[in-house]
This record gives C-alpha cells, structure tokens and sequence, in this order.
C-alpha cells in the first residue's frame, strides 16, 4: 500500500515537472492530451499570451486539409488548441481550396489597424510547388477567423533594391536560353547576377518557405526562398502588413536556402536556415547583417552536439524571443525547428533549444529537456 501511494506521488510529481519541461523530439500533449498540430510555425506575443500557429499536418498527407491552427499559452510550455485560425475552403478552384499546399504560417500584429496579419507559403491544389505563391489572410482577433484575401508572386515588375544602371545593364545581357545547365560557374555567375530575376520579373518572384520579422521600428518584413530556392529574398511591407511595398533584397544568391528564422541581438540581425533537401534534415546555416538590407555575411552552423550537422533532424522554422519583465533584461531567444515524419505527417516533432551567445555568436546546443520558468 505504502509503495503505491509514493508510486502515485512520484507519478504526480513526474508528471508536474513534465508539465514545464519542453522535450524536443518527442510528443508535446496539449493541454487536451493531444500532440500539438501546429507544424512550420511561428509565435505572436499579443498581451500576455503566447499564440502558437502553424501547419495542421494530416496523418498520411501533407497537403493542407483543414488550415492554419493556432494554440494559446502564458508560459510556452502548456498550450491550449484555439482550433483552426484560417480555415481551407472547400470551393473548388479557390486559393486555398482543400489540398493545396499551405506551409509555415506566420503572424504579426499590426498596431496601427489593429489587425492580426498571417502570412504563409501557399502552393495551389493538384500542381505540386510549381506555383510558388505567397498568400495573406486577416482577422481582428489573434486566434482568428482569419479571412483569406489574395495570393500571388511577390513583387512583380520590381528590381532589388541594389540592382543600381549597371546591374540592370548587365540583365539586359541575360539570356536564359544560354543557361540550360544548372550549377556551371557561368550559370553561378548569371544567378547571382539576377538571370531568375529577370526570367519572373513580370508575373512576379517565387515565393516559397517564408517568416515575418517586425523590427523595432515598427517595419516589418517578408523573408523567402525565391528563385527556385536559390536565393532569399527580404522584403519590406507596407504600413498595412498586408502588402508588400516593392522595396526588397537578396541575400546568398546561388545559395539554396530554405526554412529563414530571423531575429536581432545587440543590434545585429541574426538569421539561421537550412539547405534544401525536402524533408530530409540537412545542416543549418547562418548569416548576420548589420542592417536588414545586408550585407550578409555567412558563418558556420550555430548548432552543437549530437546530431548537429542534421540540424539535431530537425529543419529551422522560427526564432522567438523572449522579452525581459524590464528593458533592462537581457531578452532570451528560443531557436524552434521541425523534425518532419513524412510518412506521417501529424506525428512530425518540434525541437525547441534555447539559443546562447558565445562571442557574440548564437550557439544551439542540444539538451533533451528545456525549462523556461
Ligand atoms: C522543405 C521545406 O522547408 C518544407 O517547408 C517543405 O516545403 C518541404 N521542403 C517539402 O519537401
């Protein structure tokens, strides 16, 4: 008898500590004992609650069947399921008709409408990734209903910012027909001097993995992998958040980037992705910039131990920072990243790690368990 009651004691007290302890790689039951669905996510800090969004995986497809779902916390480790943020349509030949393809949503709260924006990656049902689209939705609450309001290629008719009369002189000389074969050093050459830029100048630039980044000025941004995931493109929004103003740059061209997570520390802007293999883990890469227009300049991956040239298995998806009670606080930064099951999508993991600075560098290192009381 005495032995079942200190079992159940012990039990109770596992399970308490459980209960504030985050364990990447592994089930995270929500507080209805369900492994949270909120996939290729990002987190909106909105009063004193934390909204977790993200891609609702089914459990034999990735394509989207039922929308954006949101999750709501005060202390990032217990989270409430708020439903489905932005609901798949089931109108034939809408955007956003269920089994497109919706990937890595992301919102920002915009304080001079008072509206919650969402972007996200958008591919257009039954033609696989070819459409590259970025797509935007609206509400007046955080955990929605969102409401779908258009989707298209980013930043049609626009050269980069740092496209001055003799880059544009030399994309005048461009010509894809000579570019067949990919990965040659002219081709390098000819992407990094904007060859895909020029080809989707008219009816826009790909626009596929993505995040938000507002930054403290109150400008917000648009990060994505465009040019066939070759190269990033960072773009700035307009007042509303809902558009872009057709101002952006390019970061890495020839870089085949995906997966962007961008964040700021001591004035300097810190972003960590992957390269491209699907769902496969690959090793993370990281670039810093004095400013968001660049330049940027890439270091190695800030990941260490186990595992840590695969990312731990994981791919990069957002970077949360947590701010301090006071200015004076010192904020904390959380590097969260997806361990994709492809087979199973529903049961694909999370990997939250705390990021730290060594040298004035971010370092992920792995631990099993993060407690962030
Ligand atoms: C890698 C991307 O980062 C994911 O969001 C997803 O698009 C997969 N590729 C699909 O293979």
């Amino acid at each position: 008898m005495k032995l079942t009651l200190f079992t159940a004691l012990f039990a109770l007290i596992a399970l308490a500590t459980s209960a504030q302890t985050i364990r990447s790689g592994e089930i995270w039951p929500d507080t209805d004992g369900r492994h949270i669905n909120a996939h290729g996510g990002g987190i909106l800090r909105h009063g004193d609650t934390y909204y977790w969004f993200g891609e609702h995986k089914s459990d034999h497809t990735s394509n989207a069947l039922v929308g954006v779902t949101c999750y709501a916390s005060t202390d990032l480790t217990t989270w409430r399921n708020c439903g489905v943020a932005l609901a798949v349509s089931d109108s034939a030949g809408s955007d956003i008709e269920r089994g497109c393809i919706i990937e890595r949503p992301k919102v920002i709260y915009n304080p001079q409408t008072g509206k919650f924006c969402m972007w996200f990656h958008l591919e257009l049902k039954g033609q696989g990734y070819n459409a590259a689209r970025f797509g935007v939705a609206v509400a007046d609450a955080p955990e929605g209903p969102y409401r779908f309001l258009y989707s298209q290629r980013a930043n049609a008719g626009r050269w980069p910012m740092e496209f001055d009369a003799e880059a544009l002189a030399i994309t005048d000389t461009l010509d894809i027909a000579h570019f067949q074969q990919w990965w040659t050093p002219a081709w390098h050459r000819a992407i990094g001097q904007g060859l895909f830029v020029k080809r989707d100048f008219e009816g826009g630039q790909m626009s596929r993995d993505m995040t938000l980044y507002v930054d403290d000025d109150g400008r917000a941004y648009h990060i994505f992998s465009s040019e066939d995931n070759l190269t990033l493109h960072i773009a700035e929004l307009a007042d509303d958040f809902l558009h872009h103003t057709g101002r952006y740059t390019r970061v890495a061209p020839a870089g085949h980037n995906e997966a962007p997570a961008l964040f700021k520390h001591d004035g300097t802007y810190w972003m960590i992705t992957s390269g491209c293999t699907g769902w496969e883990p690959n090793e993370a890469r990281m670039f810093s910039a004095p400013s968001i227009w660049g330049p940027w300049t890439q270091h190695e991956s800030p990941c260490i131990g186990p595992n840590a040239n695969k990312t731990f298995g994981g791919q990069s998806t957002f970077v949360l920072e947590i701010k301090g009670e006071t200015d004076a606080d010192e904020p904390r930064f959380i590097f969260m990243a997806d361990i994709w099951r492809p087979r199973h999508p529903s049961d694909a993991r999370y990997i939250w790690l705390p990021i730290e600075f060594e040298a004035g560098k971010p370092v992920v290192k792995w631990r099993g368990g993060l407690t962030l009381q």
